[in-house]
């Protein structure tokens, strides 16, 4: 399958086509949506709550994202790797986040890098990004780096001014050179409206079917965690049964004496094992 690239996904705009993305953090992963034809692959920094058991993305750092990033990019997928500059790490100044999101591709292996928020001072690095030749995704309505300060987990843009201020977030973003932009936790109508003023693909998380393309994070969809049940989650599967049923098996198998048997170990010829045993002797070189 052919290699993603920006220029591909906003095709996919423009024809009508919905986009596909999903996070990955590893290499097997990475590999398994990209034979699954997955267009974008997202390095979010949803690893600190999906896998190194953080309660925000707030403690995430550069370094993790980085190392995440590097193993999606060892697998070679044919999926756009995006790597998310997580909190703190682009918003000091313009020459900090050049130097962040440079990081992010020559050692995390990304082909674009995910910057949310769309204040002007954001706006204004997203610009010197992609003037710098580093395609940004930017990400509006609910910033989880920003959870302090908008007060909780809480729907955005429930009214039409709020919706209007999203809409002129998303054309700022357009207009900076940002190629396309998540949508997180907002009405449907809201994610249509902005989806409808702007030429970039929109890309939702809990917004609705109106977007351009849509983003789950992997293993919430994937069922790994029993307690996080968000309206806008919908599980594929149950794999912490999966995995709880496969270990329970396991277990009972190894206490049992049944794992490991022959067919999963390695035998010694029958001579050898009698000479550990002492039960034949070494055959001897005879002298000359
Ligand atoms: O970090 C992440 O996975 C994200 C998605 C939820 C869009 O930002």
């Amino acid at each position: 399958m052919a290699r993603k690239t920006t220029y591909k996904i906003k095709q996919l705009k423009e024809s009508g086509k919905k986009i596909v993305m999903l996070t990955a953090y590893d290499a097997p992963t990475a590999s398994i949506l990209s034979e699954c034809g997955v267009d974008m692959i997202l390095v979010g920094d949803s690893v600190g709550n999906a896998l190194l058991g953080y309660e925000s993305t707030i403690p995430v750092t550069l370094d993790d994202v980085i190392h995440h990033s590097a193993a999606v990019a060892r697998a070679k997928p044919d999926s756009l790797i995006i790597g998310d500059m997580p909190f703190m790490s682009y918003k000091v100044s313009i020459e900090q986040a050049l130097e962040n999101c440079a990081l992010m591709l020559q050692e995390g292996g990304a082909e674009a890098v995910k910057i949310e928020g769309a204040s002007k001072r954001v706006v204004d690095i997203v610009r010197a990004v992609v003037d710098s030749g580093i395609p940004v995704m930017g990400h509006i309505g609910l910033t989880p780096q920003s959870i302090f300060q908008l007060g909780g987990y809480r729907v955005q843009g429930r009214t039409a001014e709020l919706t209007e201020a999203l809409v002129e977030q998303a054309k700022a973003l357009e207009e900076a050179g940002a190629f396309s932009i998540v949508i997180e936790l907002v009405p449907s109508e809201t994610a249509k409206r902005i989806t409808e003023s702007i030429g970039i693909p929109t890309i939702g998380i809990g917004a609705g079917p109106h977007c351009d393309g849509q983003v789950l994070v992997l293993w919430d969809m994937l069922g790994l965690f029993e307690d996080f049940k968000p309206k806008f989650l919908k599980k594929y599967a149950n794999i912490r049964t999966v995995i709880k049923e496969a270990v329970n098996e396991y277990s009972e198998e190894v206490r049992k004496g049944e794992f490991p048997d022959s067919e999963h170990s390695f035998e010694m010829s029958e001579e050898e094992t009698g000479r550990l045993y002492g039960r034949t002797k070494p055959s001897r070189q005879r002298a000359s």
